[in-house]
């Protein structure tokens, strides 16, 4: 019988701070090079026209080496996929232009991506030990730009049962590490030092908004106005605080993001859970599903952690399962800034 030719794919992700590149085999992982740039630390958030001139020198060597670790040449690959959206126009555009010249130097399709897809599709890499979730099931989608719960009925067919309806929770960690004086991006320094503290130091009060949706502007404005008063009496309170005041916070916001999914596995009546998107690194939110299965018997998917955080081979290998419905683009594709994860 003759053996059947292997699918390759390249993923380019640029839409905020990370340029990447990953090459796919059949929805397996051969390589998957990401470049952060750590020019924006010192303003404390990423900075849109650093982040473009970043991606422009970056994106060359990123895929180049992606392909050299995948062991290919690039003529062995049958497509390009790359990220439409959401995200920092200056930084799509950059992926963008560059696949679009890859596709038509090598004349292979061109595929483009939904980040916010991508992240809840990555649990569709194929590895020996990974948990592929079944049809329907349910993703709660954090990130530093996005929170949301969305019902996945097939690849492609999504629903948002809810949304945040001011900032994201990536933003709560990282303005709440900013309010402390840590570093951008603070979300996993939160994470670090909320290990070595109390989670019921302190309280924060708990947003009250509708249904399955977020708010998360409330919480940051208490955390600021919290900590000046307590700095007003105690210059020292933040140093002598730092990791029971981190738990505290970190401890609010997983009770936030556990209870809406609790509601949404009760309304929906589908217990099987997954995780995504950069927060999905947060050690709290790992345990707290980890135990979900005992508790609630639940069913939960939790990525490993190089597929949290915006990388290429969850482009890769959203690029792949369209490849395999032949859902190719047309050259003249647009980066858009503003994408809904159901478009
Ligand atoms: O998915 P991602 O890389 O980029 C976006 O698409 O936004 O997510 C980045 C966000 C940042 O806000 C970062 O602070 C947060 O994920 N993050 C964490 C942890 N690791 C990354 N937040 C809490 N705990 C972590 N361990
Ligand atoms: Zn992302």
């Amino acid at each position: 019988m003759e053996k059947q030719k292997k699918t390759y794919i390249l993923g380019i992700e640029s839409s905020c701070d990370d340029t990447s590149a990953a090459v796919i085999c059949d929805g397996k992982v051969l390589s998957n090079v990401i470049a952060n740039q750590d020019v924006h630390a010192k303003y404390g958030g990423v900075v849109p026209e650093l982040a473009s001139r970043a991606h422009q020198q970056n994106i060359v060597p990123v895929v180049q080496q992606a392909i050299e670790r995948a062991g290919i040449q690039k003529e062995d690959l049958d497509a390009i996929s790359f990220t439409k959206g959401p995200g920092l126009m200056g930084s799509l555009l950059v992926g963008t232009s560059f696949a679009k010249s890859l596709s038509l130097g090598l004349e292979i399709p061109l595929i483009d991506v939904n980040h916010m897809q991508a992240h809840v599709l990555a649990h569709f890499i194929q590895e020996e030990d990974a948990k592929i979730p079944p049809f329907p099931f349910i993703c709660l989608t954090i990130s530093g730009g996005h929170t949301q719960i969305v019902k996945l009925n097939n690849h492609f067919d999504i629903e948002i049962l809810g949304e945040t309806i001011d900032d994201a929770v990536g933003e709560a960690f990282d303005k709440s590490a900013k309010i402390l004086g840590l570093p951008y991006p603070g979300g996993p320094l939160v994470d670090k030092y909320a290990q070595q503290g109390n989670p019921k130091a302190f309280q924060f009060s708990k947003p009250k908004v509708g249904d399955l949706d977020f708010s998360f502007s409330g919480l940051k404005t208490g955390i600021l106005y919290f900590i000046q008063r307590n700095v007003k009496e105690n210059p020292n309170f933040i140093q002598e605080n730092l990791y029971n005041i981190c738990a505290s916070i970190q401890h609010t916001i997983v009770e936030i993001l556990m209870d809406k999914l609790k509601n949404a596995a009760k309304q929906t009546g589908i217990q099987h859970i997954a995780i995504a998107g950069g927060v999905s690194a947060n050690s709290e939110i790992r345990k707290r599903l980890q135990q979900a299965e005992k508790h609630w018997g639940w069913t939960t998917y939790i990525p490993k952690f190089q597929y949290t955080t915006d990388n290429a081979a969850m482009i890769a290998i959203t690029g792949y399962l369209k490849y395999l419905e032949s859902n190719f683009s047309k050259i003249s594709v647009k980066a858009e800034a503003r994408l809904k994860v159901t478009e």
